[in-house]
Parts: C-alpha cells; sequence; structure tokens
C-alpha cells in the first residue's frame, strides 16, 4: 500500500508545475533595479566628455575611472558585486532539500515512541493550522505563533515541544524558511514518508510576533461529543466530510499519559498511514477502559488500542458514520479525501502571493 501510494505520488510529481509564481515577480524587480542603475552609468560618461580642454593626464584618469566603473557595471550586471544585495528567491528545488533533510532525520532518528517522530510532525502542522477562525481571520499557520510562551503552554499542545525541536536544525541547515512553512512542510512530508496521499504544498507563511497569539480554546477537547467537534472545525469551514477525512489521521501515533492524559495507540501500525482507523472504528467492539485516567474506549479483542471520545462520536453520529463507512470500505478515496481536506487545513488564513496551481508535490524518498 505504501508503494502504491508512492507510485501515485511520483505521477502526481511529475504532472504538477514545479515553479513559484513568486519567482518571476521577485526576479522581474531585481532586473528593474540593474537596467536603473546601467542607465545612469553612460550619462556619467557623456558629461565628461563635454569639457574638451583637458589635459591628456586628465583623460588618462578619466579611461581608468571609466574602465573601473564599466567593470562594475559588469558584475553588477552578472551580480557578483559587493554592492549588490541578492535576494534569495528558494525555488521548488530549495523546498524539496529541506523535505529530504525532514525525510533523513525521520530515518535517522528513529529512537523515539514507535520508531518515528512522523505521528507527532502531524500534529505541530495541525494544531499550528487547527486555530484558525474564519470569522475573524485570526489564528492558522501563517504566524507560527506556538513558538511562544502563551500558545505553546495551552494544554492541547502538551508535547509539541518535541516536535518543534525535532525541527530546529533543519531551520539552522535552512534559515530562509519560515516556521509556519517548516512546521506545515515537515507535515506534509511526514504523511508521505508514512506512505500516505500525496500532499501538495505551497510557501508563503510568515512569522509574527507573540501579539498574534491566539486564544486558548480553539483546539478540540477529546473528551467531547459531535456537538463541540462540529464547533470547532466548521469555526474554520470543514464540512462533515471533510471532518471524519482529517480524523482518519488517527491512524498514525499514539496518546501520551504525561500530555493530553489519554493513553495509547489507535491501531496496531502506529507509524504507517493507513485506512485503519476508520476499520477498527467500525469493526471492533468499543468498551470503556477501566482505569484511573479520562474516560477513552479500548478494544475488546486486544485491549491494547484505544478511541477518544470524539473519535466515537464518528459511529455515534449517523452524518459522520456514512463517511467513516465510505473510508472503512474505500482507501483510495479516502486517501484523496485525506488530502485535500489536510491541503486545505494547513492552507487556512496563509495571505499567499503564489496560486493554487503552483503547489509543489514534493518526491517521496525512496
Ligand atoms: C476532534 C478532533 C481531534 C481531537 C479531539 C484530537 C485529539 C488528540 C489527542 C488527545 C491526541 C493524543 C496526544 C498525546 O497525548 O500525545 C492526539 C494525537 C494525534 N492527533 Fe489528534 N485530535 C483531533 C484531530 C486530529 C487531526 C485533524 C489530526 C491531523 C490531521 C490529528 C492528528 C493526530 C496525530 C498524528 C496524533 C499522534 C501524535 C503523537 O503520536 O504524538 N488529530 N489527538
Amino acid at each position: 500500500m505504501a508503494s502504491a501510494a508512492r507510485t501515485a505520488s511520483r505521477a502526481f510529481s511529475r504532472s504538477t508545475p514545479a515553479t513559484s509564481s513568486l519567482r518571476p515577480a521577485a526576479r522581474s524587480s531585481r532586473f528593474a533595479l540593474q537596467t536603473q542603475t546601467l542607465r545612469f552609468a553612460p550619462r556619467r560618461g557623456y558629461a565628461s566628455e563635454a569639457e574638451p580642454k583637458k589635459s591628456s593626464n586628465s583623460w588618462l584618469w578619466i579611461a581608468g575611472i571609466a574602465a573601473v566603473g564599466g567593470y562594475g557595471a559588469y558584475l553588477y550586471q552578472k551580480g557578483d558585486s559587493p554592492l549588490v544585495t541578492k535576494t534569495f528567491v528558494p525555488t521548488k528545488e530549495d523546498y524539496q532539500k529541506v523535505y529530504d533533510e525532514v525525510a533523513r532525520l525521520l530515518v535517522e532518528k528513529d529512537d523515539y515512541d514507535d520508531g518515528s517522530y512522523g505521528p507527532v510532525l502531524v500534529r505541530l502542522a495541525w494544531h499550528s493550522s487547527g486555530t484558525y477562525d474564519k470569522e475573524t481571520g485570526t489564528g492558522g499557520s501563517n504566524g507560527a505563533t506556538m513558538r511562544f510562551a502563551p500558545e505553546a503552554e495551552h494544554g492541547a499542545n502538551a508535547g509539541l515541544k518535541v516536535a518543534r525541536d525535532f525541527l530546529e536544525p533543519v531551520k539552522a541547515k535552512f534559515p530562509w524558511i519560515s516556521y509556519g512553512d517548516l512546521w506545515t512542510l515537515a507535515g506534509a512530508c511526514a504523511i508521505q514518508e508514512a506512505g500516505g496521499p500525496a500532499i501538495p504544498w505551497r510557501p508563503g507563511r510568515q512569522d509574527q510576533d507573540v501579539s498574534a497569539c491566539t486564544p486558548d480554546g480553539r483546539l478540540p477537547d477529546a473528551a467531547k461529543d459531535q456537538r463541540h467537534v462540529r464547533d470547532i472545525f466548521y469555526r474554520m469551514g470543514f464540512s462533515d466530510q471533510e471532518i471524519v477525512a482529517l480524523l482518519g489521521a488517527h491512524a498514525l501515533g499514539r496518546a501520551h499519559p504525561d500530555r493530553s492524559g489519554f493513553d495509547g495507540p489507535w491501531d496496531f501500525s502506529p507509524t504507517v498511514f493507513t485506512n485503519e482507523f476508520f476499520k477498527l472504528l467500525l469493526g471492533e467492539k468499543w468498551v470503556h477502559r477501566k482505569w484511573s485516567g479520562p474516560d477513552q474506549f479500548t478494544d475488546n479483542s486486544s485491549k491494547s488500542l484505544m478511541m477518544l471520545p470524539t473519535d466515537m462520536s464518528l459511529i455515534k453520529d449517523k452524518e459522520f458514520k456514512k463517511y467513516v463507512e465510505l473510508y472503512a470500505k474505500d482507501n483510495d478515496t479516502f486517501f484523496k479525501d485525506f488530502s485535500d481536506a489536510f491541503v486545505k487545513l494547513l492552507e487556512l488564513g496563509v495571505p499567499f502571493t503564489n496560486k493554487p496551481e503552483d503547489r509543489f508535490v514534493f518526491k517521496t524518498s525512496e
């Protein structure tokens, strides 16, 4: 299944335009600056020609200055002059390098949880984006405001320091990328590297300061029911079908008692992206776990898996349940709908200057 997903992702990658519309715009302004500067140089030359009574010595000086000036203009045009401040305009290839570095670290640092930081990177991407409020246009992945104490300390974000720290060496290696772009790109990378669908991605997030932190309470509370789930996701502009597709990400990772209070994985392959979450939700008998922690469900057969109350709301609610049934039966439809909804989530509230058709599809590692 993973290799099928990779094949699909590669095919997608070949058919997608590789160029960001940011590039031509930034380049043309640089050319405009160069043309302007070059226009001044010949004018200075004409002014000196207008004084015919110079001694031959003075002419030598003028010729010398003109030669140096001409060379300077040549260097300026080439972009090698120390006077030119070069604006680095990252291309798709530069972002692919960031992707490759995250993918490399995911393989290298396998001594964590079930063998991968991938799930916690997906959670970081989701929590940095899931604060969006469509009424006020605030929140979302644009500011990367979880870097600051007020938002980092929201109860829902407990444990995400692990993911932010994991990405610090990547930021140090590619300092030109914003945190918002890095966190969301890493989430896309983690899904693809876990054998999930291609997640087309585009840059454009700008980091903001602490004043842009969102108030606590915008992320969902796992102890609640379907009404709460709808309140949270409708606030971001999602439909019932998109909500169910997004929650399929719980095929990945696990809950940690020292973070959320809940405990355990949702399935037996928590580092591989599949539709297993939906299959288990329908196929297993889920009972209340008898323990001292918060109310959660456990599978009757192995008693080693778990579901959150919000997960269970997907089969209690008739509207939600029909999509659970669809995705349990049809993995391809789940992959497609998850990809669309996750791309939408990562882009909420981002003031892009490039277009949706300019999204990049990164090559998954071999
Ligand atoms: C009603 C909505 C949701 C609720 C209440 C919820 C709640 C939770 C909770 C309580 C955990 C355990 C955290 C821990 O203890 O480490 C968790 C983990 C996780 N969630 Fe969600 N979540 C929701 C939606 C989503 C969405 C939309 C995504 C991504 C698209 C997502 C991806 C993940 C992942 C990958 C993990 C595993 C993290 C790890 O292994 O460290 N969740 N979620």
